[in-house]
């Protein structure tokens, strides 16, 4: 067998299948629901008969699991008495431990991450994969880690003339954080408070009043040292836009959602419970019902925004869009949702794009991605003697 870092364009029986592992889990809030997406994705791949499969599970305390354990746990098996014999197992724990389950899957051609949130959608997988040599699926560190930090999408949408809800900008060491007065000066009188990185609507409130901005902010600190207020979009509907590709892109349909307005007071919002609890009584269009220019700037919008984040592979566009039709660009997800109630699932299928054939097309974007990563010079002249000039005068080679 092949060790597993042998690089992957040097492959000896190029007739050979593919072997893609697909991890999912992670420590964020999403971690069940990754298991969700990656069953599906997994079935995908398996349906386009070119690949072999194998799944890594990233457990909550961070450790990856076997292949067979990791299996169970993506058939829905429970969780935490795979891990703790997995665990038990583990005879010398040593700093490379927690991903040493990566050994025992031989030769690995391409990784599949379908880890949400946390640890997969801010780059830190996707660090690990490059310093393993090896392709993967989706967008590199850059693209996530920005992308995820809702104050630079903000910062670099903004630059690219992407119109995004106007915001404000507070941090824990600030000596006098933003008043309540000064926030609704400049934004109005309802606004949205974020934890910068963070997902899942976890860290994020709707204010309207000095004492609800005030529990907002207290709330967001819990979950990052820095805090994005957002001017409410009055009474939006969402919408979501699947994006796939490298130098050439392509959108999918736009789909909308509508969030029941649980007090009855229009103040419903999109929040952990609708997401993630009860999912049930959310309300879902494809395509949306856009007027087409509508449609045509938002699909615009999407790609630009693609462009200026330095995204490939796959992300999934959220718009807000007001009362009267105006689409905001909410947030990029670069690891966006495959369970069977996510709209990224199913806006290809009504873009002619199954799931087989795009779960295909994502795996070689990665490959892409990776043969092009390799037209970059990182090569270096050896320096020899060191050569200091002058410091105030003097020789610096002298001391
Ligand atoms: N400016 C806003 N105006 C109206 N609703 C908003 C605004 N910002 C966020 N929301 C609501 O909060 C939800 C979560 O916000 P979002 O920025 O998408 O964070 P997350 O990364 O947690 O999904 C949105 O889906 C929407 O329902
Ligand atoms: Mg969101």
């Amino acid at each position: 067998m092949k060790h597993w870092l042998e690089p992957v364009l040097e492959k000896e029986n190029l007739m050979a299948k593919q072997h893609v592992v697909l991890l999912f889990g992670g420590n964020s809030s999403e971690h069940d629901v990754s298991k969700r997406s990656c069953y599906n994705y997994y079935k995908a791949l398996e349906a386009t008969g070119k690949y072999d499969l194998s799944v890594v599970a990233i457990a909550q305390n961070g450790y990856f699991l076997d292949a067979d354990r990791s299996m169970k746990i993506m058939m829905q098996e429970d969780e935490q008495p795979l891990v703790d014999s997995y665990m038990a197992e583990l005879k010398e724990k040593g700093i490379l431990s927690p991903i040493k389950a990566l050994e025992d899957l031989g030769q690995i051609d391409i990784f599949f991450p379908v880890v949400h949130g946390n640890l997969g959608e801010d780059g830190t997988l996707q660090g690990l994969f490059r310093l393993l040599d090896k392709p993967y699926v989706g967008a590199a560190l850059r693209g996530h880690a920005v992308s995820f930090d809702k104050v630079l999408t903000k910062e670099i949408l903004t630059q690219n003339n992407v119109r995004n809800t106007k915001y404000l900008v507070t941090h824990a060491f600030d000596e006098k954080k933003l008043t309540w007065a000064e926030v609704e000066e400049q934004l109005g009188s309802v606004v949205f408070v974020k934890a910068a990185n963070q997902g899942s609507s976890v860290g994020i409130s709707r204010a309207e009043n000095e004492a609800e901005y005030e529990a907002a902010l207290k709330d967001s600190f819990q979950y990052d040292h820095k805090v994005l207020i957002e001017q409410a979009v009055n009474g939006p509907r969402e919408l979501e836009v699947g994006v796939i590709g490298n130098d050439k892109i392509l959108v999918s349909e736009i789909g909308a959602h509508k969030v029941p307005d649980q007090g009855g007071d229009g103040k419903g919002w999109y929040d952990y419970h609708s997401k993630f609890v009860d999912n049930s009584s959310v309300a879902f269009e494809i395509p949306a019902n856009l007027p087409d220019a509508v449609t045509e700037e938002i699909k615009d919008m999407s790609k630009r925004a693609y462009r200026a984040l330095n995204l490939q592979g796959e992300a999934r566009m959220d718009f807000l869009i007001d009362e009267d039709n105006v689409p905001y660009l909410g947030e990029p997800n670069t690891l966006p949702g495959f369970t069977n109630m996510s709209l990224f699932k199913r806006l290809w299928d009504y873009s002619d794009i199954d799931n087989a054939k795009l779960a295909d097309m994502l795996v070689q974007y990665g490959f892409d991605a990776y043969k092009k990563s390799k037209e970059i010079s990182y090569s270096f002249e050896s320096l020899g003697e060191e050569k200091v000039g002058t410091f105030n005068g003097k020789d610096g080679n002298k001391n």
